[in-house]
């Protein structure tokens, strides 16, 4: 086989990548953003995958969340501080149930880029190219807005940096201290309708903080109540806005990708020969798959093989996404098949991209109930195997939309087009996201709870 190297994958078949027109333009703007400053550290990617190896033996638990798509018009601090809210939110309710840490990981700072199904989209008889994230091109529906330009990945390098420079204050400045956090949640509790049913849970948090307040334990005192370690990913789709940022490290000499800490491939370009399995096979970063309904055994293995050869734990994370229906199908043979093989992965549920369906309005939605039943489902599955369910990956928003349907404050078929704003799938809301992390946080703790039981057996 050939050596790898950041411009390997160009040799391989590509798919979902864009036609630049102007190629001159294009190689100018990867050369530019090949002289920009790192987005993140190679020193930051190795402590995420220390974290996530601790995920991989069942120690810790990891919750992967943020936009479908970020976009250019969106971006306002506001959104990114409530959507960070959010997950520190779901981490304490999850780390108190499950007594054990979580390694928290933003889909945000780089999420530009999508996978879509058809290159074109028609509109009244109008066919145009199809929007690709707005890494790419822009999101109307007119002709000049569609032609993909190079000079976007200037600004979705900029935006991503402002982004994450707010995170780290966010994560590091005071603002994410776990008594804040634990206020935030009695808020959800007492003042959402939604929320009254986990006033239990949120009191037995409430008395575990005083009772170590009592022992001295608090925020001003501790640094690891004060904040909290933070981690970006994206799907790493834009190869050539990958490669541009990916530098030897030199404390290593590996070579990391500095867009974000994990990078993910999507199921649409999952490939065993292609260009984007290629790419990511040679960075040291934590990396992670989407595993769908058309992924067999065998290729599942032979990825597994491309992407973690030396079976390192914590650099690989398979993200499962059948559909709430499919799963009990789809999911038990491939668990069966990486634990007689002795893989160590992760495996993470994304119970949210296979449970999208379009509303009578004609707006594409997924329903709590589905996204819950997924969830359950993947539980139920690993519990049966012996393996663990390590993570889960959503697309929500701190943001109070109406893009999903159900959740106790009910979002009907009729109110989703009130705040429908994504520019691709629709996300949970802060409140279905906070709902799904008090009913995750008791399946979780019955996983372990069961896997402490066997372990003793
Ligand atoms: C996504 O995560 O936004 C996505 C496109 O998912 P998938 O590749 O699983 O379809
Ligand atoms: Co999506």
């Amino acid at each position: 086989m050939s050596e790898w190297r950041p411009d390997s994958w160009r040799n391989r078949p590509v798919v979902q990548v864009p036609n630049y027109t102007d190629k001159e333009v294009l190689k100018k703007v990867e050369e530019e953003l090949s002289s920009y400053p790192p987005l993140v550290f190679a020193g930051e990617a190795r402590n995420l995958k220390a974290q996530l190896a601790d995920v991989a033996e069942g120690k810790a638990f990891l919750l992967q969340g943020g936009d479908c798509a970020e976009s250019f018009a969106e971006f306002h601090p506001n959104n990114i501080r409530d959507t960070f809210r959010v997950l520190l939110q779901m981490a304490v309710v999850l780390t108190f149930a499950a007594s054990c840490p979580v390694v928290k990981v933003g889909r945000l700072a780089g999420q530009f880029a999508k996978p879509r199904s058809s290159d074109t989209e028609t509109i009244d008889g109008v066919e145009l190219p199809s929007y690709r994230g707005d890494i790419i091109n822009g999101p109307s529906f007119d002709a000049e807005s569609r032609v993909p330009d190079p000079n976007r990945m200037l600004r979705a390098y900029s935006q991503s940096a402002a982004t994450l420079n707010l995170l780290r204050a966010f994560a590091q400045g005071g603002y994410a201290n776990l008594v804040s956090v634990h206020r935030w949640n009695l808020d959800f509790v007492t003042k959402s309708g939604a929320g009254e049913k986990y006033q239990e849970l949120a009191d037995r948090i409430g008395e575990a903080l005083a009772f170590m307040e009592a022992c001295g334990i608090n925020p001003n005192d501790v640094r690891q109540l004060q904040g909290t370690d933070f981690y970006t990913s994206h799907e790493a789709l834009l190869l050539g806005y990958e490669q541009a940022l990916t530098r030897v490290d030199s404390t290593t000499g590996d070579w990391y990708d500095t867009s974000a800490h994990m990078l993910w491939c999507g199921d649409r370009t999952r490939q065993l020969d292609g260009a984007h399995l290629e790419f990511l096979s040679g960075v040291a970063n934590p990396v992670a798959c989407k595993v769908g309904p058309t992924t067999e055994v065998d290729g599942l293995l032979k990825l597994i093989d491309k992407l973690n050869p030396s079976n390192e734990a914590g650099r690989l994370t398979l993200i499962t996404r059948f559909g709430a229906d499919k799963v009990e199908e789809y999911l038990p043979k491939l668990l069966r098949a990486v634990k007689a093989e002795g893989r160590k992965v992760i495996w993470s549920c994304d119970p949210m991209h296979g449970n999208t369906k379009t509303s009578t309005s004609g707006l594409k939605t997924r329903p709590f109930d589905r996204v819950l039943k997924e969830v359950r489902q993947v539980f139920a599955c690993h519990r049966a195997e012996g393996t663990y369910a390590g993570g889960i990956h959503l697309e929500l928003t701190g943001q109070n939309v109406t893009e999903c349907i159900g959740g106790a404050v009910a979002i009907t078929e009729d109110s989703l087009s009130s705040r429908y704003h994504t520019h691709c799938d629709p996300r949970l809301n802060a409140s279905q996201s906070i709902e799904l992390a008090f009913l995750l946080a008791e399946a979780l703790k019955e996983e372990r709870e069961a896997l402490a039981k066997n372990a003793a057996a």
